[in-house]
């Protein structure tokens, strides 16, 4: 495995990916972890990231100097060049300017990091300081015009630093220096795959869980269902899912995941329909965080309401992915937890005692995507578009009301079915449709109307974290329009979203 220590790099996660992408596990740590913790996880390498700081500000995040006695290869990035040079005795200042965008990198020798890699080539610098000097024991290995000491190395220590960004696709030849490091230098090997996780995984369960029971809150969303099958595949009965219909579902949406995870997943699942508990709750309620507050809440007394119902429970599963992880751990503190209070029933371990299970917390979507194939989940729940907890209750900008439930359901379920027919589905990060509070003017036939607006929303993403509104075909999108305003009685006008996240968000 790669140890990566975080420097709070916006490129962390790309990292990660890259070094995941040839199969090699990689886990991303904090700063303070000690050497004695470094030894006790074995990696083959550590790479340190970049980061915002300047080495010298007084702040600025720094690690164990050791960790280049361990001898372990390290890797440093940018921020990571200079904390490693700074450490080991080298000097590192203010570059004046900062240099930001790309730069044609001239390689000295083809050999370590640079094994096969052109002698010229685009590299993505990032940066306000540079070497100004380099430690005892290391040698430039490659310049660009203006950062003499792009690269350096100390080949016998296996210590390697590179001032651009090998991670980002701007870097023309990043990726075969990764891999020289990850293979040439780091001697890994490629054996991590989804099979030898999902092995691993289960074996890791079923030491940790013995013969007591797991609670599992199951949506019927890729994450959970993926952890509810990895635990059923490790402990089988002893796990029990709770599904909760809080009345905000896609038509018929219950009925159908009911149908479907009977079907294909062979487990104990409790079905509670909470529906009328949840709409009493958010009469009148217009503000979309008392919204999601008011949901969480009703949520965690019914989940818990069922779950004490199962005698022995004392564990709680939850499908945590990777990137909440790694924000909670980041160089900068940042908060303890950053995984919203309503994407899991957080507080409720504390309250019933459970201890927390998290089996896909080192995984990300795709990559658990790829774990639910290797489970055999059928298609439909791997590729299932995510949808918020809250569900329609924020796709209905104001009140909620059963005939405005109504409305949106018909109106998303021809959205989905459209969507689907034209190939756009798996492609698409989310596609949906969101009823507004306004009304306005049309004309039926010879009558005229006044009836709702609905906002169709596509957008593409790796992570949620940016988003872009899709490009759909005018032709499908004028589609879409037209059977919405022809088939669903309440709406007379559909418009569609073209803001990107940041600024916007995408759920409204
Ligand atoms: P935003 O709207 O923040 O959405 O750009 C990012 C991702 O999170 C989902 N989302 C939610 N999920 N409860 C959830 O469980 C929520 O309150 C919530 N708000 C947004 C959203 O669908 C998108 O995938």
């Amino acid at each position: 495995m790669i140890l990566i220590i975080d420097f709070g790099s916006q490129y962390n996660q790309l990292i990660a990916r890259r070094v995941r992408e040839h199969r090699v596990y990689c886990q991303i740590e904090p700063p303070n972890i000690s050497p004695a913790a470094i030894k006790a996880l074995n990696p083959d390498g550590i790479i340190l990231s970049g980061g915002p700081a300047s080495i010298y500000e007084k702040n600025s995040p720094k690690t164990d100097p050791a960790i280049f006695d361990l001898g372990i290869p390290v890797l440093g990035i940018c921020y990571g060049m200079h904390f490693m040079m700074a450490a080991l005795g080298g000097a590192v200042h203010s570059a004046g300017k900062r240099e930001y965008g790309f730069a044609e990198l001239e390689v000295k020798k083809q050999i370590g990091l640079f094994e096969g890699v052109n002698p010229k080539s685009t590299c993505w610098m990032s940066h306000g300081d540079s070497i100004g000097k380099l430690p005892a024991g290391f040698k430039i290995s490659a310049s660009t015009a203006n950062t003499k000491i792009a690269a350096a190395v100390h080949a016998k220590k296996k210590l390697y630093a590179v001032q651009y960004h090998p991670e980002v696709a701007h870097t023309q030849m990043g990726t075969k220096m990764l891999r020289n490091f990850l293979f040439g230098v780091c001697d890994c090997k490629p054996s991590w795959t989804m099979k030898s996780f999902a092995k691993d995984a289960s074996e890791e369960i079923r030491q940790t869980v013995g013969n007591k029971k797991i609670i599992l809150g199951l949506s019927g969303g890729v994450d959970s269902s993926v952890t509810a099958m990895l635990i059923h595949n490790s402990i089988g009965k002893k796990l029990t899912c709770i599904f909760v219909d809080n009345g905000l579902l896609r038509k018929n949406e219950a009925k159908k995941l009911k149908v479907t995870l009977k079907r294909h997943l062979d487990i104990n699942i409790r079905f509670v329909n909470a529906s009328a508990q949840f709409l009493k709750a958010l009469a009148r309620v217009t503000d979309p965080e008392k919204k999601r507050k008011i949901i969480g809440r009703i949520f965690m007394q019914v989940f818990e309401a069922e779950a004490r119902k199962i005698n022995g429970a004392e564990f709680l599963a939850q499908g945590t992915l990777y990137p909440d992880v790694i924000e909670s751990v980041s160089a900068f503190g940042g908060p303890t937890s950053v995984i919203k209070s309503h994407h899991n029933v957080g507080g409720l371990p504390k309250k019933m005692k459970l201890k927390l299970i998290e089996p896909l917390k080192y995984l990300f979507k795709d990559e658990v995507r790829l774990l639910g194939k290797e489970l055999k989940l059928p298609q439909e729940l791997i590729w299932r578009q995510p949808f918020p907890g809250p569900g329609l209750a924020i796709r209905i900008i104001g009140e909620i009301t059963s005939r405005r439930l109504a409305v949106l359901r018909n109106v998303d379920d021809l959205l989905l079915e459209e969507i689907k027919n034209a190939g756009y589905y798996k492609k698409l990060w989310q596609s949906f449709a969101v009823l507004l509070p306004i009304k306005s003017v049309g004309v039926m036939g010879d009558q005229r109307t006044y009836e709702n607006i609905v906002a169709l929303r596509a957008v593409t993403s790796k992570d949620a974290m940016t988003a872009d509104w899709a490009r759909l075909p005018q032709k499908l999108l004028g589609r879409i329009s037209n059977r919405i305003i022809n088939e669903v009685k309440g709406v007379n006008r559909v418009v569609y979203d073209i803001s990107s996240k940041p600024p916007s968000t995408i759920e409204w």
